[in-house]
């Protein structure tokens, strides 16, 4: 594990200093390689949705999920910011609500924050949000809870009318209080102009290099997704292939009794063996 846990305050102070690394993570095993690798943001994204769950996309997704998974991932934390998805409907009715659900995902989960997907609409509820005392993390541009009205799993704000409604959502977002916020899937120097036009920060996801930081979702970095890549991932591993590989040679082995070997298994106290084939 690297280090002390990580703050609000340390994420914001990292504007203009070394960018940010947020993965997402969903359990408790990949929790520790996070922290193990020192990322600064550990995110229950709701692409658990898709990754872990099997869905079609985030939508279905509740509360219980939220609460479930994050429980399991700051089981495995020490350093890192956790940060958790509010799901699609736990905050878009009332202000209230979206208050009482961050809090259960703090008090029950265990986060440290929250992220909202939204702009200029929604940040009454995150000045909302904020005022009870819950850190919350934007999330604008692609935003896949609201994708089907977006059109669709497409890159945002291409032209000036679409770029200068996003401007408007993040500045919107800072002004309500989130201490960073993720922008997804905008052209590249519309990242960089966001990025120098607020005081938080912008953390990337097919954002460009211009941000403060960048986060994946860990299924996509690892190989271990194979419905669907995005342009913007980058594949660090081919987990998913090895994984592969592994069980079929575990199947193998099995079927030719080549496991378990004997160091795989136990033996019993000399002449007991013996005594009980006597006896049965
Ligand atoms: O749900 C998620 O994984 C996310 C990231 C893609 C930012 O929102």
């Amino acid at each position: 594990m690297q280090g002390k846990k990580l703050t609000i305050p340390d994420i914001i102070t990292r504007k203009n200093g070394t960018p940010i690394a947020e993965v997402t993570v969903y359990d408790y095993s990949f929790a520790r390689l996070v922290d193990g690798a020192g990322m600064d943001i550990a995110l229950i994204g709701d692409s658990l949705g898709n990754v872990v769950l099997g869905y079609k996309d985030t939508v279905p997704v509740t509360m219980a999920d939220m609460i479930h998974h994050t429980k399991a991932v700051v089981r495995g934390v020490e350093h890192a910011l956790v940060v958790t998805d509010m799901p699609f409907g736990s905050y878009n009715a009332s202000a209230s609500e979206a208050i009482a659900n961050a809090t259960r995902l703090l008090k029950e989960g265990g986060a440290d924050a929250v992220k909202i997907e939204g702009g200029v609409t929604m940040a009454p509820t995150v000045r909302a949000i904020v005022n009870a005392g819950i850190p919350v993390q934007g999330h604008i541009g692609l935003t896949p809870q609201t994708a089907t009205s977006l059109g669709g799993f497409k890159v945002q704000g291409k032209t000036p009318e679409a770029a200068h409604r996003l401007l408007e959502d993040a500045m919107a977002m800072e002004e309500a209080g989130c201490f960073s916020i993720v922008l997804e899937a905008i052209p590249a120097p519309l990242g960089e102009l966001i990025t120098s036009r607020l005081a938080i920060p912008t953390i990337g996801i097919g954002a460009g290099p211009g941000c403060d930081g960048q986060v994946l979702v860990i299924h996509d970095l690892l190989g271990m997704y194979d419905r669907f890549t995005p342009k913007f991932v980058k594949q660090y591993a081919q987990a998913g292939q090895t994984i592969a590989e592994a069980l079929s040679r575990y199947k193998k082995e099995v079927q030719s009794r080549a496991f378990p070997g004997a160091e795989h298994s136990f033996t019993m106290q000399t002449g007991a063996l013996d005594e009980l084939r006597r006896l049965y």
